[in-house]
């Protein structure tokens, strides 16, 4: 790529590479190439030695970017080793691979795919809510046995149906939608206040959401609150015959306490996708308490698990790596303060800092500005911790020396992380 500057001078901008690891889905690959960046891949994770070679192996001196999934660890040495890497992109939900604080110190951005598979679990959800409520897959596996149950007793409909929805998050209230698009009444509980859709209402309280439901699905994060919040007395609670589902994080349900209220029949079954311990690989054994029961439905974490939740990843965590390295724009880092600035469209440039926040630091910037004479158009700012992020915007060509020369005395500013020019 080459950027004509000012005074007609044509400057070759050295090219971005990304390093994309793990089997990065196709439409990253895309997006990343669609912006002109030069997209080296690995088919497997890379051990921390192995990823500073690769990476320091990449062509040419211009910025590094580096797409992961969950089995390549991300920790300070690598960003020490690599000045050149601006951004770490986790193809995947969980950023526990990458050593975040770190990442920040460093002025290195990180990226994840909040709700790229929101839909696919919302789906799976609502697939097996028909299941148990029909007793499919009791009917199912009778069949199999050689059973020919055709009896309508202990089969409903969804329709007039109460589902229980704890946590009106992402998926929870994609869940709400769908499930009322069935004929179903939505009731949800949530700790912080939220916008209800369509015709569903928050209960009162976790326990009138149980007492009052048909089903009840889990849709929390795993935090200290939310470990072990459906036990023995939340169970109790549940309507007799109702039916549980949790595709969100195993702890949250007691699972020796939802075996004995399913043997007790107050529980008519419950759909499982995930569990306290799961097997680290495919083609592991798995245990668990509840299985060789008919009325519940197992699955292998595969709430996330679509082409279609994989492609959708491939394209939101590239074009957050390419809205950062044409912009800063941070809106979905998971390490750096959130910076949601339009892109520049009008010729000029802006000048991307991430520095130390220690007092003094601002003005610091802001005296070399003023001292370069040149005009901002506009200016913002992030803090989070330790470090903050600037973003100033000047009617300047990226090319421009003036530009190039107030970018450097930025940088040279001993607060300063990481100065460059987009
Ligand atoms: P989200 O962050 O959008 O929503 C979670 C909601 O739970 C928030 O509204 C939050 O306020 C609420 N919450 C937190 N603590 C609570 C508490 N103690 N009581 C009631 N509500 C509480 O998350 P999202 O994207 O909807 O994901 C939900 C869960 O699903 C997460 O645990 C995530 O790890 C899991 N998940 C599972 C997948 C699978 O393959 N089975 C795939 C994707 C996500």
């Amino acid at each position: 790529m080459t950027l004509r500057g000012r005074c007609g001078i044509v400057r070759a901008v050295p090219r971005s590479q990304a390093l994309l690891l793990e089997n990065i889905h196709a439409s990253a690959h895309e997006e990343l190439r669609r912006a002109d960046i030069d997209v080296h891949t690995h088919a497997g994770g890379l051990a921390e030695a192995a990823l500073i070679e690769a990476l320091r192996a990449l062509p040419g001196d211009g910025p590094l970017i580096l797409g992961i999934r969950s089995k390549t660890r991300v920790r300070a040495a690598v960003f020490q080793a690599v000045p050149r890497l601006l951004a770490v992109g986790a193809f995947c939900i969980g950023t526990d691979q990458i050593e975040l604080a770190a990442a920040r110190s460093a002025g290195v951005a990180a990226f994840n795919a909040p709700f790229s598979n929101t839909r696919s679990v919302a789906e799976l959800v609502l697939g097996e809510i028909i299941m148990l409520v029909r007793q499919v897959f009791q009917r199912s596996v009778g069949c199999h046995r050689g059973e020919w149950n055709k009896s309508a007793v202990g089969s409903h409909e969804v329709r007039g149906k109460t589902l229980g929805i704890v946590g009106y998050g992402h998926i929870g209230s994609q869940l709400s939608v769908l499930a009322e698009a069935l004929g179903m009444s939505v009731l949800y509980h949530d700790i912080v206040p939220k916008l209800p859709l369509g015709n569903a209402r928050p209960a009162d309280g976790l326990f009138e959401l149980l007492a009052l439901s048909d089903v009840v699905t889990l849709h929390v994060p795993d935090t200290e609150a939310t470990r072990g919040m459906i036990g023995a007395a939340e169970l109790a609670a549940l309507r007799s015959g109702a039916y549980l589902i949790n595709a969100s994080r195993g702890l949250v349900v007691d699972i020796p306490a939802l075996r004995g209220a399913l043997e007790s029949g107050h529980v008519a079954g419950a759909a499982l996708d995930v569990f306290p311990v799961e097997p680290a690989r495919v083609g592991d054994p798995f245990v668990s308490e509840l299985r060789g029961l008919d009325s519940v439905i197992l699955t292998p974490h595969i709430g996330g698990s679509t082409e279609e939740a994989q492609a959708s990843i491939g394209r939101e965590v590239a074009l957050a790596l390419l809205g950062f390295l044409s912009g800063g724009v941070t809106t979905s880092s998971v390490n750096l303060p959130i910076i949601d600035a339009p892109p520049r469209r009008d010729g000029g440039c802006r000048i991307i800092n991430i520095h130390r926040n220690v007092p003094g630091v601002l003005s610091a910037i802001n005296r070399v500005v003023a001292e370069s004479e040149v005009n901002v158009v506009g200016q913002n700012l992030g803090t989070l911790e330790d470090v903050g992020l600037l973003l100033v915007d000047i009617p300047l060509a990226a090319a421009d020396p003036k530009a190039q020369e107030l970018a450097q005395a930025i940088a040279a500013l001993p607060t300063s992380l990481r100065t460059r020019i987009a």
